[in-house]
């Protein structure tokens, strides 16, 4: 074999090594990274492998954040699985390019198996795995834009960025509709939509607010930006959050924010995945099979997902969102009963955003301790946003340790 190809066993203990030593609780889930002891230029004479292995778990493993640390109760970032560890090791060994079945076959197959499983949760009948739901929008609108002949998008003014992106992108008209208080697309104030495709969000990025799913029924298309709150559909108990979901003519998620997958993996979901992949299909020359959708190389996402589907199946998938809505719950009860903080909302998707009514929420957070939160940017100004896709957070030490920092600020 060729040496490059020749594992060593001690590099995997190395590895295994470090990645223990890196997952072991900090105090501060977040540190600030401000120089990294990387060599300036490109090196002209390799260190070999080891050393190379050691200046990089230096440089990135030890000063990630840690995304599964109890005070880390912040980002849209799930901390994923080791079963998905050990599939991005197989996946980055093997190298399957999902464009040609020659070097692809199975994990085509897999990806097939993987929409399968989960496009029915969402009343679809097919789609494929993109490398997040940026692209996602950006696929189901191409699709809206050949399939339907849309020549405008219209989505609340709530909508993440990437819907207005793909709008330019593709050269339609953008529209932003008027949401109400509550962050939900107001349904009476939608202009004709007979032109339009209409994207309605379940979990907006700021406050996880779910839009009327069924809003917009002349639209020419309907699609639902399920990035963030579309795995509630995989719970009982949270399933009806996405009502109307299944009435869509497509539908995009994450999976690698609530399906716990390591980046880069999403789903783009289609009613009618032949008319929608017919349009979005090339082929020629050296292809044996041909391309859909808007990747050409691309690598097997959906065998991480697959492996966590088949270690979990729904029934462990749905027990690990329902507890993570649980926590978000928590925090917001927490807060709610704290007159020194103020709630914007319930917890609709297991996104809570919370600020102290007497200090400022950026410097507060920043003063946290043992404890991380993101911001969001809202009408009312800046506030503390804690999303629930960290399974070991720990609302109670999170919210204690914004009570010490206001302590610490008077
Ligand atoms: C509602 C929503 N849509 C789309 C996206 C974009 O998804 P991705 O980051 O997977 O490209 C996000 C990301 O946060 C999101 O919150």
């Amino acid at each position: 074999m060729h040496p490059d190809r020749n594992l060593p066993r001690e590099a995997l203990s190395f590895a295994a090594d470090r990645l223990e030593r890196a997952l072991e609780p900090r105090a501060r889930p977040v540190e600030i990274v401000e120089a990294l002891e990387l060599p300036q230029r490109l090196p002209e004479r390799g260190v070999g492998e080891m050393a190379a292995l050691e200046q990089i778990a230096e440089a990135t493993l030890e000063r990630a954040a840690q995304l599964d640390n109890p005070g880390f109760f912040a980002h849209m970032d799930p901390p994923p699985p080791w079963i998905t560890w050990i599939t991005a090791l197989w996946n980055a060994a093997v190298n399957p390019n999902l464009l040609h079945e020659d070097t692809g076959a199975a994990a085509r197959r897999v990806e097939r198996r993987v929409i399968a499983w989960l496009a029915p949760e969402f009343g679809m009948d097919g789609g494929h795995v993109v490398p997040g739901s940026t692209m996602a929008n950006l696929t189901a609108l191409w699709a809206a834009r050949e399939v339907a002949g849309i020549r405008r998008v219209v989505a609340s003014a709530q909508a993440h960025l990437s819907v207005r992106k793909a709008a330019v992108i593709l050269g339609l008209d953008y529209e932003a509709a008027p949401s109400g208080a509550d962050h939900r697309l107001d349904p009476h104030a939608l202009p004709d939509l007979t032109d339009a495709a209409i994207v309605l969000t379940a979990g907006t990025t700021a406050t996880g607010a779910i839009d009327p799913l069924d809003a917009g029924g002349d639209a020419a298309w309907r699609h639902i930006d399920a990035a963030w709150a579309g795995p509630l559909r995989l719970s009982r108990h949270h399933r009806h959050v996405l009502e109307g979901v299944e009435h869509a003519d497509s539908v995009a998620v994450s999976a690698h924010k609530w399906l716990y997958q390591p980046k880069e993996s999403a789903l783009v979901l289609f009613a009618d995945e032949t008319a929608a992949h017919d349009v979005m299909t090339f082929g020629g020359g050296y292809l044996a099979v041909p391309n859909v959708g808007m990747l050409g190389s691309h690598g097997a996402a959906a065998i991480s997902l697959a492996a966590t589907l088949l270690a979990w199946g729904r029934q462990g998938m749905e027990a690990r969102i329902d507890a993570d809505m649980a926590r978000a719950d928590r925090l917001a009860r927490l807060v709610a009963r704290d007159e020194r903080f103020e709630l914007w909302g319930p917890n609709r998707s297991g996104v809570i955003a919370w600020r102290p009514r007497q200090a400022d929420p950026a410097g507060l957070r920043d003063s946290m301790r043992h404890a991380f939160v993101s911001l969001t940017h809202l009408e009312s100004g800046t506030w503390l946003r804690s999303v629930a896709a960290n399974p070991a957070a720990d609302p109670d030490a999170v919210f204690a340790a914004a009570v010490d920092a206001l302590g610490d600020s008077r």
